[in-house]
Protein backbone atom coordinates (compact mmCIF):
# COMPACT_ATOMS: atom_id res chain seq x y z
CA UNK A 1 0.00 0.00 0.00
CA UNK A 2 1.38 3.61 -0.87
CA UNK A 3 0.74 5.94 1.55
CA UNK A 4 0.37 9.59 0.47
CA UNK A 5 3.45 10.94 0.85
CA UNK A 6 4.66 9.06 -1.91
CA UNK A 7 1.49 9.25 -4.31
CA UNK A 8 1.69 12.16 -7.12
CA UNK A 9 0.13 14.78 -6.36
CA UNK A 10 -1.35 18.04 -8.09
CA UNK A 11 -1.90 21.88 -6.42
CA UNK A 12 -5.37 23.06 -4.86
CA UNK A 13 -5.07 26.35 -4.25
CA UNK A 14 -1.56 26.08 -3.36
CA UNK A 15 -1.88 23.13 -1.25
CA UNK A 16 -0.69 19.45 -2.42
CA UNK A 17 -3.21 16.81 -3.09
CA UNK A 18 -2.18 13.65 -3.47
CA UNK A 19 -4.08 11.33 -5.68
CA UNK A 20 -4.09 7.80 -7.27
CA UNK A 21 -3.44 6.43 -10.62
CA UNK A 22 -6.34 6.54 -12.78
CA UNK A 23 -8.23 9.64 -10.30
CA UNK A 24 -9.74 12.20 -11.61
CA UNK A 25 -9.41 15.70 -10.24
CA UNK A 26 -12.71 15.58 -8.84
CA UNK A 27 -12.16 12.32 -7.26
CA UNK A 28 -8.88 13.57 -5.75
CA UNK A 29 -10.44 16.42 -4.08
CA UNK A 30 -13.17 14.18 -2.69
CA UNK A 31 -10.23 12.03 -1.42
CA UNK A 32 -8.45 14.49 0.27
CA UNK A 33 -12.22 15.85 2.06
CA UNK A 34 -12.60 19.15 -0.06
CA UNK A 35 -16.07 19.01 -1.43
CA UNK A 36 -16.85 22.31 -2.52
CA UNK A 37 -14.70 24.65 -4.48
CA UNK A 38 -16.88 27.03 -6.05
CA UNK A 39 -20.21 28.80 -5.63
CA UNK A 40 -23.21 29.63 -7.45
CA UNK A 41 -23.13 33.45 -9.10
CA UNK A 42 -26.87 33.91 -7.71
CA UNK A 43 -27.15 32.66 -3.86
CA UNK A 44 -23.28 31.78 -3.44
CA UNK A 45 -24.13 27.99 -3.02
CA UNK A 46 -21.21 25.73 -2.80
CA UNK A 47 -20.81 23.56 -5.84
CA UNK A 48 -18.48 20.33 -5.91
CA UNK A 49 -19.19 17.03 -7.83
CA UNK A 50 -22.72 16.30 -8.92
CA UNK A 51 -23.33 14.31 -11.43
CA UNK A 52 -20.02 12.66 -11.39
CA UNK A 53 -19.92 11.64 -15.28
CA UNK A 54 -19.35 15.40 -17.40
CA UNK A 55 -22.95 16.35 -17.52
CA UNK A 56 -23.67 19.09 -14.80
CA UNK A 57 -21.13 21.36 -15.04
CA UNK A 58 -21.56 21.87 -11.27
CA UNK A 59 -17.90 20.78 -10.76
CA UNK A 60 -15.64 23.39 -12.48
CA UNK A 61 -12.35 24.38 -11.86
CA UNK A 62 -9.19 25.90 -13.39
CA UNK A 63 -6.51 23.76 -15.09
CA UNK A 64 -3.06 24.49 -15.55
CA UNK A 65 -4.50 28.00 -16.67
CA UNK A 66 -7.52 26.63 -18.43
CA UNK A 67 -11.00 27.96 -17.38
CA UNK A 68 -14.55 25.83 -16.96
CA UNK A 69 -12.77 22.43 -17.00
CA UNK A 70 -14.88 19.92 -15.64
CA UNK A 71 -12.87 18.27 -12.66
CA UNK A 72 -14.99 15.19 -12.54
CA UNK A 73 -13.60 13.92 -16.42
CA UNK A 74 -10.12 15.89 -15.93
CA UNK A 75 -7.45 13.45 -14.88
CA UNK A 76 -5.49 14.18 -11.97
CA UNK A 77 -1.70 14.18 -13.33
CA UNK A 78 1.63 15.00 -11.07
CA UNK A 79 2.53 18.91 -10.48
CA UNK A 80 -0.91 20.02 -12.04
CA UNK A 81 -1.88 23.08 -10.90
CA UNK A 82 -5.57 23.30 -10.13
CA UNK A 83 -7.50 26.48 -8.94
CA UNK A 84 -11.14 27.19 -7.77
CA UNK A 85 -13.36 29.68 -8.66
CA UNK A 86 -11.76 31.87 -6.10
CA UNK A 87 -8.32 30.65 -5.01
CA UNK A 88 -8.18 33.16 -2.74
CA UNK A 89 -10.03 31.86 -0.28
CA UNK A 90 -9.38 28.95 1.43
CA UNK A 91 -11.98 26.39 1.33
CA UNK A 92 -12.69 26.37 5.00
CA UNK A 93 -13.78 29.65 5.12
CA UNK A 94 -16.41 29.06 1.90
CA UNK A 95 -17.66 26.25 3.13
CA UNK A 96 -17.91 27.92 6.83
CA UNK A 97 -19.47 30.77 4.87
CA UNK A 98 -22.22 29.10 2.86
CA UNK A 99 -22.64 26.49 4.66
S1 LIG B 1 -19.95 16.72 -11.50
FE1 LIG B 1 -21.29 17.06 -13.16
S2 LIG B 1 -20.01 17.70 -14.78
FE2 LIG B 1 -18.66 17.24 -13.16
Amino acid sequence: MTDSSTRPALTFDGSPVPFRDGQTVGGALMAAGISSWRTTRRGGAPRGLFCGIGVCYDCLVTVDGDHAQRACVTPARAGQVVESADPHTPVSERVRRDG
